[in-house]
Formats: C-alpha cells, sequence, structure tokens
C-alpha cells in the first residue's frame, strides 16, 4: 500500500510513473466499496458511468445523467479518505466546453470529486483544454469509448488498424498537452498500449490494454464476480480464486498486488 498523505496529485501520478509504481484504479458507486477500497490500498476511485449497466441495469452508459453521477460521487466521497476521487462526466454532457465546464464544476462542487474522466481525443481536446486552463483536474480516455458505442458498432476492440493507432497516438499527445493527468486506455492491442505509454509523460490507465500501461482499472463488480452472464476477456473474478473465509477487502488486496508486481492483466486477460 502507498504510505501518502492525501489524494495523489499530478506530481505524484507521474513520478509514480517514473518510478516504475503500477496505479491501481478501480470503479466505485457506494460508500461500503470505498471503504474495502480504501483498506485494501487501492489508489484511485473512479466512479465510473459503468454504474448506468452493472447498478442500473441499462444496456449502455448512454442513460446515466449528471445527477446519477452526482448521487453515486457523493457517496463515495463521503466514505473517502485517502485514495483519489475521479468521476465520469456522462454521456452529453460535455458537448461544448462552457457545458463541460459546468457541468465538471457540478461534479466537483456538488459530488465532491477530485478529478472528471471525459471519453475521446480530436474534438473534445479543446474542452479538456478549458477544463484545466480552468483548476479543473482530467482524466482523458482513448480506444473503446462505451459513450460512442453506437458509432463503433458495439464493444470491439480499437486500434488494430494502422491508421486508427496512429490517431489514438496522436490523441494521447494532444491530451497530455490539453494538461490531462492521466489517460483510461480501453480495449486496445497490448502492443499500442505499451507504444503509448512510453510516449508520454503523464500515467496510462489500462483496461483490456496489457500489462505495459502504468496502471489498471477493473470494474469492481466484475473483479467480485457479480456481474452476471458472459464476461469482457479482460474482466477477472479476484474473489472466486481465494480460498474460502476470505472476503471482499482480500480479493481486492489480490488485485492491488498482483497489479503492483505487473502480473495483472496476463495474456489470458490481454488482446494482441
Ligand atoms: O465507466 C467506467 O467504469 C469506465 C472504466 C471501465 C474505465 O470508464
Amino acid at each position: 500500500m502507498m504510505a501518502q498523505e492525501g489524494p495523489l496529485g499530478a506530481g505524484q501520478l507521474q513520478a509514480m510513473k517514473a518510478g516504475g509504481e503500477k496505479i491501481v484504479v478501480l470503479t466505485c458507486y457506494d460508500a461500503s466499496m470505498t471503504m474495502h477500497c480504501e483498506q485494501a490500498g487501492v489508489d484511485v476511485l473512479l466512479v465510473g458511468d459503468s454504474l448506468g449497466m452493472v447498478v442500473q441495469g441499462h444496456d449502455s452508459t448512454l442513460p446515466v445523467t449528471m445527477d446519477d453521477m452526482i448521487y453515486h460521487t457523493r457517496l463515495v466521497a463521503r466514505a473517502r479518505q485517502r485514495c483519489l476521487l475521479a468521476t465520469d462526466m456522462p454521456y452529453r454532457s460535455y458537448l461544448d466546453q462552457d457545458q463541460a465546464l459546468q457541468n465538471a464544476r457540478r461534479l466537483t462542487e456538488e459530488g465532491g470529486a477530485d478529478m472528471v474522466k471525459l471519453e475521446g481525443g480530436g474534438k473534445i481536446i479543446d474542452s479538456i483544454a478549458h477544463l484545466t486552463a480552468n483548476g479543473i483536474r482530467v482524466c482523458g480516455h482513448l480506444g473503446l469509448l462505451p459513450q460512442s458505442v453506437e458509432e463503433l458498432g458495439g464493444y470491439k476492440i480499437q486500434g488494430r488498424e494502422q491508421d486508427a493507432a496512429t490517431r489514438m497516438c496522436e490523441d494521447a499527445l494532444g491530451l497530455q498537452q490539453a494538461g490531462a493527468e492521466m489517460i483510461v486506455l480501453e480495449c486496445i492491442p497490448a502492443g499500442l498500449a505499451r507504444r503509448i505509454s512510453e510516449s508520454l509523460q503523464i500515467p496510462t490507465i489500462g483496461i483490456g490494454a496489457g500489462v505495459g500501461c502504468d496502471g489498471q482499472v477493473l470494474v469492481i463488480y466484475d473483479l467480485l464476480g457479480i456481474t452476471p452472464g458472459k464476461q469482457p476477456r479482460f474482466a477477472k473474478d479476484f474473489l472466486a480464486a481465494l480460498s474460502a473465509g476470505k472476503g471482499i477487502t482480500a480479493a481486492i488486496e489480490t488485485y492491488v498486488t498482483a497489479v503492483r508486481k505487473g502480473a495483472f492483466p496476463d495474456d489470458e486477460h490481454s488482446f494482441t
């Protein structure tokens, strides 16, 4: 577990990357889970709009509203002590720079988030620069963008074609230049994720992006085996792998240790 006092600042995130120390991120949607994550040594809690699927039962993240995100961010903020608290800006909440700033302020001021996450590169990079210029801490998100699932034609691996990979590398640099402090890379080939990670000063956080990222994130319901049905390749049930009698904190600790050692994700949970 990291012996840091308060939530990680931008300099500490970059220092962890520079020192080869992996950053452990988990999604979190309520106070009880926050306490387990704090105790298990997680670095960053992400109130993901994945809550639309795993908590609310929708088949995508698109129906999630600003009010939903503020509500869940507050639940996590109430129990959070040490972890950095990042929260997703939901679908259509950052259509232009002014709207992005207004909604990011609601998530930080009303919700209690330290940082907001926006999906995409290209056209939203200017909005991210506007947020950071106004003191909002930002996490980017490239690769599979669940809020664009309709345009992408489903939940599919991204960046296999050369031009898409090149665009992603350019977007990652653009996000760093705009002041983003870290970037989630979702469902992309492990080699591309490693290349992007090596080209940046800011850390990358992978989900289905291989072990070459500077940190990892999982949806906590996947880590605990709560999500029913077929699991994505990158998901791993860490609770099922424990011996009888061990509980939720132990499962999260196993994930924390595996990420810090570079043992998760292995090839079985990555894409080539
Ligand atoms: O919404 C979410 O949970 C996310 C993670 C999968 C990165 O964006």
